[in-house]
């Protein structure tokens, strides 16, 4: 099957719904591997120009507009992990990260989890909201403004909207209004207004603070009403980035056969537990499953600190931190993974407008929501932290980081692009897996041919 999609940019570009499972993807070149993902119609020509541009693809005119100050572009590996079935789809995963074993693991999860057929993941609603808060201070009867807040909820939401209510095409917007109070120390009962916003594709940061500081002259007015000498002021107007009405969860079912049998089903079990009820080993297991979540953030231009921060304070929503995914057996002794978090992607605007990589990297995984992009990215945490579970409770993580690692030593010690396996073979053989182990291998290699 087929189907063209009209592109952001006014490309077509035809995405066949290829197979993700590539075999040995890592074995060839840039050329041969661009050559695979344009047959494949995850990319097309444009896209390997920009994917071979000396500059990274992001010329240094684009990120002066970006950042204040601009010196230069920081480069950082690009790469896809394989493998991955979503929601019964194909998907090609692009990652930007600088940790060598990354992409490999997740392939490597996403390989195990494609023999039960791949991930199923859903958003907890359909309408992405996001959290706007405005802090009100000085307001002497809380109760009663809350009251008056409610009553006036529609006028709120039409303020918020601004111009945007006058259109019918637009769905997106503030849709609700609600109330909390928090003791302060210093500052008495403090009344928390917040508005619930519907950013449809988009992150919403924008929006959202937008709309915050829109309502607050109006909030200030009617939390004063009545009250002489009272003179109620909204102090923080921001969007949370706890973003709870945003939340994704991913499942996976792991075949124990695939997995090793049931001794290693069991004991990543174990190496589970061990996270969920020990907060020092939790928060390593959780920087494995973000290790996922945000090479794909990364490659697709989101707002990383914000999705991280919320997925740790997600780890401690009982009180303590725990470990973000849950893992347990069904009834017939496979592994099965599920995580949950609150993830608040965007696929328009922010840095996907500016980004080309990014616009590329979104447009390269057919998404036509941000919640798809949620679920993919869940997705890639939960093959991770599998596969991070799996190498830790059997040959230990540092083999497969160390023949990573010796690629680098390889490349380091001059080795070319066709010497690489052979010297990375050598250097692991003779245990000896450092600059100079890499030089010898080489030395030795060269000599024999
Ligand atoms: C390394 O980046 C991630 C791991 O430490 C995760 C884990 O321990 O589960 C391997």
């Amino acid at each position: 099957m087929k189907k063209v999609l009209k592109m952001s940019n006014g490309k077509d570009k035809e995405h066949k719904v290829s197979s993700s499972s590539i075999s040995e993807f890592y074995k060839k070149t840039h050329d041969q591997r661009l050559d695979t993902l344009l047959k494949f119609g995850y990319i097309n020509h444009t896209d390997i120009e920009t994917l071979k541009s000396k500059d990274g693809g992001l010329p240094f005119e684009r990120a002066n507009t970006m950042v204040e100050n601009a010196i230069g572009v920081f480069g950082m590996p690009l790469g896809v992990a394989t493998n991955f079935v979503i929601n019964g789809k194909d998907v090609l995963v692009p990652m930007v990260i600088e940790e060598p074993s990354v992409i490999a693991a997740a392939s490597k999860g996403a390989k195990t989890a494609r023999v039960m057929g791949g991930f199923t993941a859903a958003m907890s609603s359909n309408t992405p909201y996001s959290i706007g808060q405005i802090q009100m201070l000085n307001v002497r009867d809380v109760k009663s403004a809350i009251n008056r807040i409610h009553n006036s909820e529609s006028k709120i939401i039409s303020l918020a909207n601004g111009k945007r209510e006058k259109d019918p095409h637009i769905k997106r917007g503030a849709k609700s209004v609600s109330c909390r109070t928090i003791d302060t120390p210093s500052n008495g009962t403090m009344l928390i207004v917040e508005l619930h916003i519907d950013t449809d594709n988009a992150m919403g940061a924008n929006m959202t603070n937008s709309m915050c500081e829109a309502v607050s002259p109006f909030l200030e007015q009617i939390c004063n009403e009545g009250k002489d000498g009272s003179s109620a002021r909204a102090l923080l107007r921001i969007l949370s980035n706890y973003s709870t009405h945003r939340t994704v969860t991913a499942k996976g079912v792991f075949a124990k056969d695939s997995v090793g049998g049931v001794d290693i089903v069991n004991d990543i079990i174990a190496a589970f537990e061990f996270a969920d009820c020990d907060m020092y080993r939790a928060v390593t297991h959780n920087k494995g499953v973000m290790n996922g979540i945000i090479a794909v953030a990364n490659a697709t231009g989101q707002d990383s600190r914000a999705i991280e921060a919320a997925a740790n304070a997600y780890a401690s929503r009982t009180g303590t931190y725990r470990s973000i995914t849950q893992w347990s057996k069904d009834n017939n002794g496979n592994l099965v993974g599920e995580i949950k978090l609150p993830l608040s992607v965007g696929i328009v605007g922010g840095v996907t407008k500016v980004h080309p990589i990014a616009k590329l990297c979104v447009d390269m995984l057919n998404v036509k929501s941000s919640n798809d992009l949620a679920c993919i990215m869940a997705s890639a945490g939960l093959a991770q932290n599998y596969a991070a579970m799996r190498a830790l409770v059997t040959d230990g993580i540092q083999k497969g980081h160390m023949s990573l690692h010796a690629r680098n030593f390889a490349s380091e010690a001059g080795a070319k692009f066709d010497e690489i396996d052979d010297v990375v073979k050598k250097m692991i053989s003779k245990g000896d897996v450092s600059v100079q182990g890499a030089k010898d291998a080489l030395n030795s290699i060269r000599l024999d041919d």
